[in-house]
């Protein structure tokens, strides 16, 4: 399943056809850093529904591998015998052998863990960031100001320059990919300097259900999608749900 008229036209401004990269969604390693936690959780969920080799990564082996003991069962459950099985490793593991690799750690340690694995990320993978800067005062989110603009923006330096980054996911609840018996129904904003790794993800999103990929354009967007995501906790806080999430209408 591909995300529709809106990648194709992101293709054509791009002037790649279709067929110049295939990709098949159960060939794709899709690595998570910290997967351990909600957000990893569901992410890997949702991944492995759609087919791709999901691996969960943590700073230690035994909760890698009893989090993803946790979610092939819940996978199991539904019976559905296509699905491939989730593994598990050490962060430095999964980030070495992992096509995408998903920064899914609190926005706190998130520059210390990439430096810590700068030498792990093998040719050709791409760094997906979810990580939002936010902290809560006196019972308020806020959003955490950086020098450079958005956290993303902040974390990109932290790379070698070969390994593109590209933000995604930062506005999908991590209460709702969890819950895999429910449609996400909402837009995944993408934005990356890299114009081939952004459509690769949007691509890759686009298999994932009820999920449709948004070109976002360059990475200073994820300045205002680290905000939005501010705004739909306040959202989800005002209106006591904790599922608020955006969807671009006329598109
Ligand atoms: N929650 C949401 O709805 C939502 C939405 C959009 C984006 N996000 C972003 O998603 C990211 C993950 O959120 P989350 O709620 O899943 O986080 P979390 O559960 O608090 O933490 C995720 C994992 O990070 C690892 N971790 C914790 N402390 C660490 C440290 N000092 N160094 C290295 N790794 C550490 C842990 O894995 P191990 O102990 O296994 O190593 C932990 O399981 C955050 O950056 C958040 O801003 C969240």
């Amino acid at each position: 399943m591909l995300a529709g008229g809106n990648l194709e036209a992101f293709r054509a401004g791009l002037k790649i056809a279709s067929e110049d990269i295939p990709m098949n969604i159960n060939e794709l390693s899709v690595g998570l850093i910290g997967g351990t936690g909600e957000e990893g959780r569901g992410l890997a969920l949702r991944w492995a529904l759609a087919g791709a080799q999901v691996s969960i990564g943590s700073r230690t082996i035994e909760k890698a591998k009893s989090t993803a003991d946790e979610l092939n069962a819940l996978l199991a459950a539904r019976g559905d015998a296509a699905i491939q099985q989730i593994g598990s490793g050490e962060n430095k593991d999964v980030i070495a052998r992992s096509q995408f690799v998903l920064l899914t750690v609190p926005f706190a340690h998130a520059a210390s863990t990439l430096e810590a694995h700068r030498e792990d990320f093998r040719e050709g993978s791409i760094l997906i960031d979810i990580t939002v800067p936010v902290s809560f005062e006196q019972g308020r989110v806020r959003y955490v100001e950086l020098p450079e603009g958005s956290a993303s923006e902040h974390l990109k330096a932290r790379l070698p320059e070969n390994i593109p980054l590209v933000a995604a996911f930062k506005t999908e609840p991590a209460h709702l990919l969890a819950e895999i018996g429910e449609p996400l129904d909402c837009d995944s904003f993408v934005a990356g300097d890299s114009k081939e790794a952004r459509l690769q993800v949007m691509e890759a999103i686009g298999f994932i259900e009820s999920l449709r990929a948004v070109d976002a354009g360059t990475l200073y967007s994820a300045r205002t999608l680290e905000r939005m995501t501010v705004l739909a906790i306040g959202i989800n806080r005002r209106h006591k749900i904790k599922t608020a999430r955006y969807r671009v209408i006329g598109l």
